[in-house]
């Protein structure tokens, strides 16, 4: 890629956030179709997964291992050994690039689901990410906020998945679901020129223009 004066374009990293039911995947798509019909490179990306290693370590993560238990520990440690391959085998080279990566979650949800979900506590959870990430971090992070009573709801509609099953976070409890909220609201005020939080309780539409307003001057 390259602007009108032959330079080539800077890539960029731009991570979406929020509990289920928020309509990430939805606007993440309507996010790379604009930036491709805009001429750029999009390449979209998901955590837990994203490169081979990942998505099989995304399935122990999201089902367990043959019914044996996972500590937390053990769960956040796997989070970001799937991070720090999708960070150095896909993101980096595709920033280097010039292209735009869109990734649905990364290492804020480490910090909303590990730190907050599970109570191990953001001091704790950050040097594990510190670890995976280095210096890779997002440009711009849209956070979209949906009630955890919405995201149950939608959730519920939603219903499991392929094979029939919910997953181990599906199945937490709703009191789970308000310390994992409490955790992205936290981390929006640590950044909030990063972090931009956006109401996904309406229309698609209406959401997907103001996800553009929060975006458009990277480019
Ligand atoms: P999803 O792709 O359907 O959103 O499932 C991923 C699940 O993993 C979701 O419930 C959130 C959880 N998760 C964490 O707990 N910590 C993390 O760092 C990431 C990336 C996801």
């Amino acid at each position: 890629m390259s602007d009108r004066m032959g330079a080539p374009s800077p890539g960029r990293f731009i991570t979406f956030e929020g509990t289920e039911g928020g309509g990430k995947s939805t606007q993440i798509q309507i996010l790379a179709e604009r930036l491709k019909s805009e001429g750029r490179v999009a390449r979209c990306v998901r955590e837990p997964g994203g490169t081979a290693l990942g998505e099989e370590v995304r399935s122990i993560l999201k089902h367990g291992f043959h019914g044996h238990p996972m500590t937390a520990e053990s769960e956040l440690m796997l989070m970001n050994a799937c991070r720090a391959q999708l960070v150095r085998e896909v993101i980096r080279p595709a920033i280097a690039a010039g292209e735009i990566v869109l990734c649905d979650r990364f290492a804020d949800s480490t910090v909303a689901y590990q730190g907050f979900g599970r109570e191990m506590g953001w001091e704790r959870v950050r040097p594990v990410i510190d670890l995976a990430v280095g210096a890779t971090w997002p440009h711009r992070t849209i956070l979209l906020s949906v009630p955890v009573e919405v995201s149950e709801a939608r959730r519920a509609s939603r219903g499991s998945d392929a094979s029939g099953r919910r997953d181990r976070f599906e199945e937490e409890d709703r009191a789970f679901f308000h310390r994992v909220e409490a955790g992205f609201r936290a981390v929006a005020d640590a950044d909030p020129h990063r972090v931009r939080v956006i109401n996904a309780t309406r229309e698609v539409e209406a959401v997907a223009v103001e996800v553009w307003s929060h975006v458009r001057d990277l480019f």
